[in-house]
């Protein structure tokens, strides 16, 4: 991992920077694709220039209907591919191409190949956390936000399932749907690391709050969860429940967003210390925090960064992305 070692812009530098962006922006008829786990600033310039902040179903939908030439992907790889694979006309550009992810590290095309080819008669349906090679193999991709609603159809026609490669995502959707699916190991280092023990001791001293769970955390967790679901979801459930608490558990990128849509709520992260701590990234993504304003301004300055995939894995990959649009237009 190859995390950044700049020191924090001040405000005098976070504005300037502001401005030679947006200035960037609109000389190359670009705009920004960011996730809800960014920095707040990049969130802020986002929705200031008229970007999308979003989940990363949401994401992928946005860069089809964008008139931009140019996708500035702020997230982490997998989403700079994902847009590319969907917009090949489109210049793809990433503040920092080093910026992958626990799951799509773990789960290496050649392996995810090999387990395929011992179940050739299941459905193979991978999270969009992968690389574009996994992708290629897969009959679904699907997100946090649909993946239940498509295993509840598949499970309808009686299809049994391999599934990659977040292992407790997985487990849910197998515990909600009671469909055969068949798990690979792989798991969020951020979202692994939420404590049960220490979840139910802070829910014991927060009685009104509202426990809010992304699906990659572990089985103990999501059990105690009032709402189990995507970024997307957490986040309305903060403006639509009554509670005027909320305890967390997904990556804490996302309390600006929450913030904003509800500035007279009270947050709180979920407990990543406690019994069995390792703590190594204390529910920061170091992948995300690879997007800085500064290597923002950098890669609309001198085009680094750009996304480019092999013709014939994007063709194949296209299809399960195309599918899971395609299901989620019909919802
Ligand atoms: P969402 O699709 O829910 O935004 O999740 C993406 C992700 O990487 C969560 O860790
Ligand atoms: Fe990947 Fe976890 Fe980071 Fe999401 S939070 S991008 S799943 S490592």
């Amino acid at each position: 991992m190859n995390e950044q070692q700049t020191s924090p812009p001040t405000t005098t530098n976070i504005s300037s920077l502001k401005t030679s962006i947006r200035k960037l922006l609109t000389t190359q008829n670009a705009v920004l694709v960011a996730h809800y786990y960014t920095d707040s600033n990049i969130q802020a310039l986002t929705e200031e220039t008229g970007g999308c902040i979003a989940d990363s179903l949401e994401m992928a939908r946005f860069g089809t209907t964008s008139t931009a030439s140019t996708l500035i992907v702020c997230g982490v790889r997998f989403m700079g591919e994902t847009a590319k694979i969907l917009n090949p006309e489109k210049r793809i550009l990433m503040p920092d191409l080093q910026a992958t992810c626990s799951l799509d590290e773990r789960c290496p095309s050649d392996e995810f190949a090999a387990f395929c080819k011992q179940y050739p008669n299941r459905t193979k349906v991978v999270y969009a956390n992968t690389s574009a090679a996994v992708k290629a193999q897969a009959d679904w991709v699907v997100t946090s936000g649909i993946a239940l609603d498509i295993i509840k159809h598949l499970h309808s026609q009686n299809q049994k399932i391999l599934w990659a490669p977040d292992r407790h995502l997985g487990s849910y959707i197998k515990h909600v749907t009671n469909a055969d699916m068949l798990l690979w190991p792989g798991a969020c280092v951020v979202h692994e690391e939420f404590k049960s023990l220490a979840l139910k001791r802070l829910r014991k001293l927060h009685p009104q709050a509202a426990v809010l769970v992304h699906p990659e955390s572990p089985a103990s967790v999501i059990t105690q969860a009032d709402l189990v679901g995507s970024t997307t979801a957490l986040i309305k459930a903060v403006a639509t429940l009554p509670n005027p608490e909320f305890i967390v558990a997904t990556e804490e990128g996302i309390f600006w967003k929450m913030s904003q849509i509800a500035p007279h709520k009270r947050l709180i992260p979920a407990p990543t210390a406690g019994d069995g701590a390792t703590c190594e990234s204390c529910g920061h993504c170091p992948w995300m925090a690879m997007n800085t304003l500064q290597n923002l301004e950098q890669t609309l300055q001198d085009g680094t960064g750009e996304i480019h995939i092999d013709s014939t894995i994007r063709e194949q990959a296209l299809k399960p992305i195309e599918r899971m649009l395609a299901f989620s237009k019909s919802q």
